[in-house]
């Protein structure tokens, strides 16, 4: 199958495996994308990765993607929550986007609940912890599959 898939994580997510283990897991960034390789292997989809911690860093990613991805992956991490920038990009650039979050963000704080992403997203996953990201994976395998129909 041809694709390509650009996953997107924000700040603080370079972290993963060290920062409040009891909500986001044991798993380091690098095993989550590790995983995400060998299923992007066995599809024979193109993948790319890329996290930062700083929103212009994203805003230019996202930009740069225009032509270059079929579809993104993001877990904006706390810009998912106020970075009207992000969201502006991610419309601007015309690519299906899927959300993840590794939890649920909606039975967390209040300032939480709120996603910036939601609007201009084909749909989000959230909750599952690492598996977040491989079922959002498959869901942009459905979503490129039914591009190139
Ligand atoms: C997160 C949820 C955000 O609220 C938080 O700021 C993160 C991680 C998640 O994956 O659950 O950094 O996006």
């Amino acid at each position: 199958m041809d694709g390509r898939i650009l996953v997107i994580n924000g700040p603080n997510l370079n972290l993963l495996g060290m920062r409040e283990k009891d909500i986001y897991g044991e798993k380091s960034l690098e095993d989550i994308n590790r995983e995400l390789r060998v299923m992007a292997m066995e599809k024979q989809v193109e993948m790319n990765f890329f996290q930062s911690n700083h929103e212009g860093e994203i805003i230019d990613r996202i930009q740069d993607a225009r032509g270059q991805a079929d579809c993104i992956i993001i877990n904006a991490g706390a810009f998912t929550h106020y970075s009207i920038a992000i969201h502006d990009a991610l419309k601007a650039v015309d690519i299906p986007v899927i959300e993840v979050h590794l939890s649920n963000i909606f039975k967390r704080e209040a300032f939480r609940q709120q996603s910036l992403i939601s609007p201009i997203a084909v749909g989000g996953i959230f909750g599952f912890g690492a598996l977040s990201y491989k079922m959002a994976f498959l869901a942009a395998c459905e979503i490129i599959r039914d591009q190139t129909d």
